[in-house]
């Protein structure tokens, strides 16, 4: 990640998210890491939704990889309202394929965070991930095949009424090259409908098919398990 994409979304993400994908993956993340105990890599780890699911399904330990200085601040300060959280959870300051802890963890989780790679980053990532886990180690992110975008006008995608202030979030399909998806994301804050802030920022997400990924993580010493409809699950070969 060269630069933060994340700063102006942050007073949004958590508005935004709870209702969206966070909702969903509480329900399906939790049978997913039965029987881990010791020590778990989480891959962007955002504004920590999900790093308190983790800590609250397992007695692990956990890294929390966040590169958005935003995010991470966010985090760190959602850690510091609770004692338990603040002694199990380690924030590290860099992207994915740069993590390095001490002893292999038994889990990585990586959810919403996969389409921030593109397939030449995905090829160093899996080979990093793999490099993180213990053998037979399990991998679990969120993964579903999307229908084709399309590039179009700006919609609506969540408004939300904080006190007097109304947060609304944009979305504008731009462009698209093979995997790749260029959007145009909008946040704007209104008060009795004049507008008092607005940001935008243009992002690239990547969305290979799934037949494209067992391939790259077959390649990458993964085999995949079952898994419920959204999720993936695969573990390194002993
Ligand atoms: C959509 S957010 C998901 C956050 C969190 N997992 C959640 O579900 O609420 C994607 C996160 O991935 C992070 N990210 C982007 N590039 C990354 C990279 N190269 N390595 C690790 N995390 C990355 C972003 O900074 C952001 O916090």
């Amino acid at each position: 990640m060269d630069e933060d994409n994340y700063a102006v979304s942050v007073p949004f993400y958590d508005l935004w998210h709870e209702d969206g994908h966070v909702a969903v993956v509480r329900e399906l993340l939790s049978p997913l890491l039965a029987g881990v105990r010791r020590s778990v890599i989480e891959i962007g780890a955002g504004t920590g939704l999900i790093t308190e699911l983790i800590a609250r399904e397992t007695p692990a330990e956990i890294y929390a990889v966040e590169p958005s200085l935003a995010m991470r601040s966010v985090l760190v300060s959602r850690l510091s309202s609770d004692p338990e959280l603040l002694r199990r959870v380690t924030v590290l300051p860099c992207g994915a394929r740069d993590v390095e802890v001490d002893e292999p963890v038994e889990a990585i989780v990586m959810i919403s965070a996969l389409q921030s790679f593109s397939a030449d980053e995905r090829a160093e990532l899996w080979r990093v991930l793999a490099g993180q886990l213990e053998p037979g180690g399990r991998l679990v992110f969120n993964w579903r095949e999307r229908a084709a975008a399309v590039p179009g006008e700006p919609q609506v995608m969540g408004s939300y009424q904080v006190g007097r202030h109304v947060y609304e979030i944009s979305g504008q399909v731009l462009g698209i090259a093979g995997e790749s998806v260029t959007s145009r994301f909008g946040y704007r804050i209104t008060q009795h409908g004049v507008v008092i802030s607005e940001d935008e920022v243009t992002v690239t997400n990547h969305w290979p098919s799934t037949e494209r990924l067992v391939t790259e993580l077959a390649a990458a010493g993964f085999a995949r398990d079952d898994a419920p409809l959204g999720m993936e699950v695969w573990h390194l070969a002993k």
